[in-house]
């Protein structure tokens, strides 16, 4: 395999379980709230921004009318769920890294591959550090300076031109929906970790980050780039 290619990361749900603590967050947020919000619900945040979860949360509830929660108490909410996530992430250690990624990142290294990650959440560079993986990227996309979130490619295409590298040299990886919707918008190759709504399936889907094997994703990856018309070396 010749030229450089990317492997561009989600962290939440995928480096680390931190999916758990935004609906822990979420959930108290909404008993406070009176809001009726359960696990499945929650499938439909992961991925969305804070903002569009707060709506999503809203619009279940059948409350979406902009004079059930004015935009300055949609602030206030979306604060207040960040103070309660925050508190939960405040446990994390490298021991929550997930199984499997280690390995495969120092098969990356080991393959000169580069590395980011295309995280969503405003908290990215604290996990990260909690991990004790801030130095472990090439580059860490900064979710603040991200104007359309996903399934918006912006995220990954961002990565991807950090990296020096064209969309169609990346991988992404993602565990859900809205995340594999902005890899294949961003005209990446997807590999979904355990993605449970699949109304755009991953190009290559996964039970676990312990699946996580570079040859069978390179393998994957390179049948899929002939398909796609970028030849075996993209
Ligand atoms: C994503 C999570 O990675 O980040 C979402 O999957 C979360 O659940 C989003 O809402 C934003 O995170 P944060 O930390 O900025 O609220
Ligand atoms: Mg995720």
């Amino acid at each position: 395999m010749s030229g450089k290619r990317g492997i561009l990361f989600d962290l939440d749900g995928v480096l680390t379980d931190t999916a758990r603590y935004h609906y822990l967050a979420w959930k108290r947020l909404a008993g406070e709230l009176g809001l009726a919000f359960s696990q499945e619900d929650n499938e439909r945040l992961k991925g969305v921004d804070r903002l569009r979860s707060l709506e999503i949360m809203l619009e279940l509830n059948g409350m979406s009318g902009a004079g059930c929660f004015p935009p300055a108490k949609k602030q206030a909410a979306i604060a207040r769920k960040n103070v309660y996530y925050r508190e939960l992430i405040r446990q994390i250690t490298p021991g929550d890294i997930l199984p499997g990624i280690p390995e495969f990142l120092e098969e990356l290294r080991a393959g000169g591959f580069r590395t980011a990650v295309a995280s969503a959440s405003k908290n990215a560079p604290d996990v990260l550090e909690r991990l004790g993986l801030a130095e472990r990227f090439d580059y860490v996309a900064d979710a603040c300076a991200i104007a359309k979130a996903k399934p918006d490619p912006e995220v990954f295409l961002v990565c991807a031109e950090a990296l020096g590298l064209k969309p169609e040299a990346c991988i992404g990886i993602e565990d859900s929906q809205a995340g594999v919707e902005a890899i294949h918008r961003a005209a990446m190759f997807s590999v979904g970790i355990h993605v449970r709504v699949t109304s755009i399936p991953p190009d290559l889907p996964l039970g676990s980050t312990g699946e996580l094997k570079l040859e069978r994703i390179l393998g994957a990856a390179a049948q899929w780039s002939k398909h796609a018309g970028y030849g075996e070396e993209t």
